[in-house]
C-alpha cells in the first residue's frame, strides 16, 4: 500500500486539467452490455475504478482495449458469463451496474451483493424492488442476486423511496429494453444520470424528463452507438480543486470543467468569501482565494443539492473560516470517518451524528493520518497541503479509485508531495 509524504504549507501555482468523470465513465461502460458491436470511448480517466470495470466486464467475456494516454478503451460485448462475481465487486461497488444491462439484453443476471463500505451500509433494496416491478424474477443467495425474465420485461410505475444514483441508472438500463411505459418517480437528477440517459437517446431510446425527478421511458429497439462516447468532465474533481486553491491560498485555472453541474458547489465557496470567474462558457474556472473566509452551514443532499462527495473537502475548508460552522451528512450514515485524522491535525471539529460543528479559523499541524475512503483521502491531501511540517498520509489506495494521480499534478503546481510504497 502507498502513501503519500507532503511538506506543507505548500506554494501552488499553474493550471489544472480535470479529467473525465469516474461517476459518469461507469454507467456508460456497463451501457456497453446492451449492444452487440463494439462501443468505444474517449477521455476515460486512468483510475483503479476503471481498470475494475474493464477486468469486470472481461471476466463476463468481453474483449476491452485501453489506450492510458489517450483516454480511448473500446469494448466488445461478447458476453459469454451473466455474472459479476464477489471478488470484483467487493473491490468496487459499481459492479452493481452489471446488474441492469445483463437483465435488459439477456433476461438473466447473477450479481454479487456489494456488501458495505466505509461510508456505510449501501443496501441495493431499490435496486430490487424496482426490478421486480418490470418482470423480474430476483432472488438472493449466498451474497448474489440471481434476476430471470421468466416471461418478458414490462414497463412499470417505479417510486424510490430515496433518491438513488446507481438505482435510476440500472432502471434506466432495464426500461429502454421493456414493452411499454416506464415512469420513474424520484429519480436522480445527478448529471452522471442525464449523461448515461442522453447516450441511450442517442442509441434511439425514448427517454424523456431526464435531470428531472419524474423520467419517462418509453420501450424500443436499440442500435449501436454511431461514433465514440467522450466522457463528460468530473465535478467532484473539479470541486476538490476549488477547496485546494482556496485552502492554500494559492490562485489556480481549471480546465476541461462544466460549470453549469457546479452550482450548489460554487454558491457555498462563494459565500465564504471566494472569487470564482467562469470563462470559456464555464469550461474554465478561475479561482482567486480570499485572505479571510467566512463560516457557512452546509446540507449535504441529492443533486442539485450540496454534493456528499464534496462533504470533506468543504469541511476541511471550513477550518479556515472566522467562525463556527455546521455540515449536515443526510445521504450516508457514516461519512465522517475523516474527521479524527484531522484532529490529528489539530482541527477542532465534533459530531454529533449526521451534524459536525467546525470551529475556524485553526492552523493545521503535520502528523501522520490514514485514508478511510475516497473523498476522505482527497480532503487529507488537502489538509496536509496547508499543514505546517510533514504530513504521511498512508493507504492511499483509495485516492488512486477516485482520482487520475492526483500527486503527478499536485507536483505540477509545485507541491512538495512525494508518494513512497509501504
Ligand atoms: C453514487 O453511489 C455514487 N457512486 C457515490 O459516489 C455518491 O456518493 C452517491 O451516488 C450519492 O451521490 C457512483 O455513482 C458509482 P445512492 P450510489 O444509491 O448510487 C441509500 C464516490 O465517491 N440506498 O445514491 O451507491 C444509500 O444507502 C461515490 O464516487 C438504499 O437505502 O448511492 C444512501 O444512503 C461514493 N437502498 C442513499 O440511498 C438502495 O437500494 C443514496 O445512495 C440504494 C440506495
Amino acid at each position: 500500500m502507498d502513501s503519500l509524504i507532503i511538506e506543507g504549507p505548500s506554494k501552488l501555482s499553474g493550471i489544472v486539467d480535470v479529467s473525465g468523470s469516474k461517476n459518469s465513465a461507469l454507467p456508460l461502460l456497463f451501457a456497453s452490455i446492451l449492444f452487440d458491436e463494439k462501443v468505444t470511448y474517449e477521455n476515460i480517466p486512468r483510475l483503479w475504478d476503471i481498470e475494475s470495470t474493464l477486468s469486470l466486464l472481461r471476466i463476463m467475456g468481453c474483449e476491452t482495449e485501453w489506450d492510458k494516454e489517450s483516454g480511448r478503451v473500446s469494448v466488445f460485448p461478447s458476453i459469454t458469463q451473466k455474472e459479476a462475481p464477489y471478488e470484483q465487486v467487493k473491490k468496487m461497488r459499481a459492479g452493481i451496474l452489471a446488474l441492469g444491462p445483463l437483465v435488459a439484453k439477456y433476461g438473466e443476471a447473477k450479481v454479487s451483493l456489494p456488501g458495505g463500505c466505509a461510508i456505510g451500509a449501501r443496501p441495493v433494496n431499490y435496486h430490487i424492488e424496482a426490478l421486480k416491478k418490470m418482470g423480474v424474477t430476483v432472488e438472493v443467495e449466498e451474497g448474489y442476486i440471481h434476476a430471470t425474465v421468466k416471461n418478458k420485461l414490462v414497463g412499470a410505475e417505479i417510486f424510490f423511496p430515496e433518491v438513488t444514483v446507481t438505482g435510476t441508472e440500472n432502471l434506466l438500463y432495464v426500461a429502454v429494453m421493456a414493452e411499454g411505459t416506464t415512469l420513474l418517480q424520484n429519480a436522480a437528477c445527478e448529471p452522471e444520470v442525464v449523461a448515461l440517459g442522453e447516450f441511450l437517446k442517442s442509441c434511439g431510446a425514448k427517454i424523456s424528463g431526464l435531470g428531472t425527478q419524474t423520467v419517462t421511458i418509453q420501450g424500443s429497439k436499440l442500435k449501436s452507438p454511431a461514433k465514440p462516447i467522450a466522457i463528460p468532465p468530473d465535478r467532484i474533481e473539479a470541486g476538490t480543486w476549488i477547496s485546494i486553491s482556496l485552502a492554500t491560498r494559492c490562485p489556480l485555472e481549471l480546465n476541461h470543467c462544466d460549470s453549469s453541474q457546479m452550482t450548489s458547489v460554487l454558491s457555498a465557496f462563494r459565500k465564504m468569501g471566494a472569487k470564482i470567474e467562469e470563462l470559456n462558457q464555464g469550461t474554465i474556472l478561475k479561482i482567486t482565494p480570499a485572505d479571510k473566509y467566512l463560516p457557512l452551514h452546509i446540507e449535504t443532499a441529492p443533486y442539485p443539492g450540496f454534493p456528499t462527495d464534496m462533504q470533506a473537502q468543504i469541511l476541511t475548508l471550513l477550518c479556515l473560516a472566522e467562525g463556527r460552522s455546521t455540515v449536515v451528512e443526510s445521504i450516508f450514515e457514516n461519512r465522517f470517518m475523516h474527521v479524527a485524522e484531522l484532529q490529528r491535525l489539530g482541527a477542532k471539529i465534533e459530531v454529533n451524528g449526521s451534524i459536525a460543528s467546525i470551529e475556524g479559523p485553526i492552523k493545521f499541524q503535520g502528523a501522520p493520518i490514514m485514508a478511510t475512503d475516497l473523498r476522505a483521502s482527497a480532503c487529507l491531501v488537502l489538509a496536509g497541503l496547508i499543514s505546517k511540517g510533514t504530513t504521511r498520509v498512508s493507504r492511499i489506495y483509495h485516492l488512486d479509485r477516485g482520482y487520475q494521480r492526483l500527486d503527478e499534478k499536485l507536483r505540477r503546481l509545485g507541491a512538495k508531495i512525494t508518494r513512497v510504497a509501504e
